[in-house]
C-alpha cells in the first residue's frame, strides 16, 4: 500500500502521525511511505530520518494525491478540504462531534475517515486517546509546580520541600489515566498527595500500585470542599464518558484557597470541573480567579511534541500495519476497535453520536460496507 504522511498545519502543532521507525517498519513490509517534506521537524526528526528508513520525501501535493492512506494528527482545517477524495483513508484524530463543516465535507468527498479517538476495545478502553493522558497527567504536575514559583504570580512553595520544610500538598480530582500520572510526578517530587476518586475498585487498585504511599479518599462535594481549602496545588482529570466534566469546584470553594495556590484543568477540553475554568493556549497558558492561578490549557501534549509524537505512533503503529496489509476494507471487516473507529465512509456517516450531533443520517457500518460493494 502507498501510505502518506502530510506534515501539520494547524497553529502550534508540532507532531507528526509516524516516526522513521514506524516508516521502517512499514517499507520492510513491502509498503511504500511518501513523507512531506518537513513533516517531522516539529518532533526532531528531519527528512533525512525518514530517507534513511527507506521513506521518499514529497511534496503537499504529491502526498495527498498519491497515498491511499493518509496518516496525520489533528483534523483537516479548511484549506484541506479540497484534498479530501474518495479512494483515500484518512487516519487521524478527528473529533467531528464538534466539527459540521469538516463532517460535511468528510460525507461529500468520498473518503473513509478512521478516528484515533473513536477506536475502542471490547473492554470499552480508548487506546489512541491513552498515551496523551498519560502525557496531560505528568505534564500538570510541572505546570502546577512551575507556577507556584513566585516569579511566575504563585504562593512560592517548592513541592518536594526540603529536610525539616513541610511539602507542598497536591490534591488530584479523579484518579484515571491523567490523575494517576499527575500523582506519580508528584510523588516523584515529593509532595504529599491526595486523591479524590468515585470508583471504590479504581482506588483499591490505585492503592496497590502506589503503595499506599498516596491518601485516596471518596470524592464527594463535602470531601473536595474540605481537601480543595488546605491544598497547594489542585489538578482536576475527572471524566464521564460521552458527557460534560461536572463542575465540582464551585466559586465559593475557590475562594477558601490560599493566595498564589494553583489549580490545572486538565479536564478543561470537556469543558472543565471548576466554575471559573476556561480554555486557555500555550502562548497564553494562565489567569486568576480570587487569588488562584489556573492553568487550563486545552491541548497539553502540544507541549513536548518528541514525546507525544512518539508515544502516539507507539499505539497507532499496529494499526497502520493492519490497515496496510488487509486494506481498509480487510482491516476494518478483521479488527473491531478499528470498525469503531470508522466516522464516514462511502458518503455515510457511522458513528452514530456524530450522525447525531449535527442531525445527519446515521448509518450502520456493515451497511455502509456492504452499500460499496
Ligand atoms: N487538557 C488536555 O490536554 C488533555 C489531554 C488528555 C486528556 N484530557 C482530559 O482529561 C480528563 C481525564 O482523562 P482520563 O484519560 O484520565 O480519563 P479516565 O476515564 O481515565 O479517568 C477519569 C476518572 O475520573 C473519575 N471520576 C469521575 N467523576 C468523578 C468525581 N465526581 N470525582 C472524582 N473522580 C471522578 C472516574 O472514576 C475516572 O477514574 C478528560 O476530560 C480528558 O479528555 C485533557
Amino acid at each position: 500500500m502507498r501510505i502518506g504522511v502530510a506534515k501539520e498545519i494547524k497553529p502550534q502543532e508540532y507532531r507528526v502521525a509516524l516516526t522513521p521507525a514506524g516508516a521502517r517498519e512499514l517499507v520492510l513490509a513491502g509498503h511504500e511511505v511518501l513523507v512531506e517534506a518537513g513533516a517531522g521537524v516539529g518532533s526532531a526528526f528531519l527528512d533525512e530520518a525518514y530517507e534513511r528508513a527507506g521513506a521518499a520525501i514529497a511534496s503537499v501535493d504529491d502526498v495527498w494525491a498519491g497515498a491511499e492512506l493518509l496518516l496525520k494528527v489533528k483534523e483537516p482545517i479548511a484549506s484541506e478540504y479540497e484534498r479530501l477524495r474518495e479512494g483515500l483513508t484518512l487516519f487521524t484524530y478527528l473529533h467531528i462531534a464538534a466539527d459540521e463543516p469538516l463532517t460535511r465535507a468528510l460525507v461529500a468527498s468520498g473518503i473513509t475517515a478512521i478516528a484515533y479517538e473513536t477506536v475502542e476495545t471490547d473492554q470499552r478502553a480508548l487506546p489512541l486517546l491513552a498515551p496523551m493522558s498519560e502525557i496531560a497527567g505528568r505534564l500538570a504536575t510541572q505546570a502546577g509546580a512551575d507556577h507556584l514559583e513566585k516569579p511566575k504570580g504563585g504562593r512560592g512553595i517548592l513541592l518536594g520541600g526540603v529536610a525539616g520544610v513541610a511539602p507542598a500538598r497536591v490534591l488530584v480530582i479523579g484518579g484515571g489515566m491523567v490523575g494517576y500520572n499527575a500523582a506519580v510526578i508528584a510523588l516523584g517530587m515529593g509532595a504529599q498527595v491526595t486523591v479524590l476518586e468515585r470508583s471504590v475498585d479504581r482506588m483499591r487498585y490505585l492503592e496497590q500500585i502506589l503503595s499506599g504511599r498516596v491518601q485516596l479518599l471518596m470524592s464527594s462535594t463535602l470531601q473536595i470542599e474540605e481537601s480543595v481549602k488546605d491544598a497547594d496545588l489542585v489538578i482536576g482529570a475527572v471524566l464521564i464518558p460521552g458527557a460534560l466534566a461536572p463542575k465540582l469546584i464551585t466559586r465559593q470553594m475557590l475562594g477558601t484557597m490560599k493566595d498564589g495556590s494553583v489549580f490545572v484543568d486538565v479536564a478543561i477540553d470537556q469543558g472543565g470541573c471548576a466554575e471559573t475554568s476556561k480554555p486557555t493556549t500555550h502562548d497564553d497558558p494562565v489567569y486568576t480567579v480570587d487569588g488562584v492561578i489556573h492553568y487550563c490549557v486545552a491541548n497539553m501534549p502540544g507541549a513536548v511534541p518528541i514525546t507525544s509524537t512518539r508515544a502516539l505512533t507507539n499505539v497507532t503503529l499496529p494499526y497502520i500495519e493492519q490497515l496496510a496489509e488487509l486494506g481498509t476494507v480487510g482491516a476494518i471487516t478483521a479488527n473491531r476497535e478499528l470498525a469503531r473507529g470508522v466516522n464516514v465512509i462511502g458518503g455515510k456517516v457511522t458513528y452514530e453520536a456524530v450522525a447525531e450531533a449535527h442531525g445527519m443520517e446515521y448509518t450502520p457500518l456493515d451497511d455502509a460496507l456492504s452499500a460499496l460493494v
